[in-house]
């Protein structure tokens, strides 16, 4: 183990942000595409998204959706809105809708992490205010709000959110989660 790409390992969900940095129109244009280029079910494409950057009136309009628990985010340098298909008749597409935008969103957090930034995907927020505020049309429903931005001098954050990014991260071991023929047992070929 151990030859993960990088960039996977540099990722990670802070929340402790630099309320004073920005991020200018071009890294935000790359970090977009890079959604954009996520795959899609059937090349259906249905993910949009409403972007603004700290100072402006998108992010102020993404950031009062944000539920209270993700104040930490009105720091970001940028917030993106993630909306997908809403389809009750077909729910193929319906639910592989909601794939594309967990696709599209991992591709814009990876691209984000590639420049240099620390990205962080919240479902905490007013969906139905954020159809409100932009006029979302029908079919499209909001999934997640990403917010983009840049590490705080670790001194500079409330000791709550210093708490919250220095908490151990884990995850279960490969062993529990890939398996073989055998639903639980790991499959042989994570033996050494
Ligand atoms: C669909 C989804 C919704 C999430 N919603 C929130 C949220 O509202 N607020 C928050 O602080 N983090 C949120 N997170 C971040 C997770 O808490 C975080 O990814 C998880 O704890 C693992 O930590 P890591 O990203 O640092 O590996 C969300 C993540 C996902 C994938």
């Amino acid at each position: 183990m151990g030859c993960m790409h990088e960039i996977f390992e540099k990722r990670w969900s802070a929340r402790g942000l630099d309320p004073a940095a920005t991020i200018p129109a071009s890294d935000v244009a790359e970090i977009l595409d890079a959604a954009r280029w996520a795959p899609t079910w059937g090349g259906t494409q249905p993910v949009r998204m409403i972007v603004g950057v700290r100072g402006d009136e998108v992010f102020d309009a993404i950031a009062a959706t944000l539920a209270p628990g993700n104040d930490w985010a009105l720091s970001a340098s940028a917030l993106v809105l993630m909306t997908t298909r809403a389809d009750a008749e077909d729910e193929n597409a319906h639910t592989y809708g909601a794939v594309d935008l967990g696709l599209a969103a991992a591709q814009l957090i990876l691209q984000a992490t590639a420049l240099g930034y620390t990205a962080h995907p919240m479902a905490g927020f007013e969906s139905g205010l954020a159809v409100e505020t932009f006029e979302i049309p029908a079919g499209h429903r909001p999934l997640l709000v990403v917010s983009i931005g840049s590490l705080a001098d670790p001194a500079t954050l409330s000791p709550k959110i210093q708490a919250r990014d220095t908490k151990e991260r884990t995850r279960l071991p490969l062993t529990e989660v890939a398996f073989g023929a055998h639903w639980g047992r790991p499959t042989p070929l994570l033996e050494p």
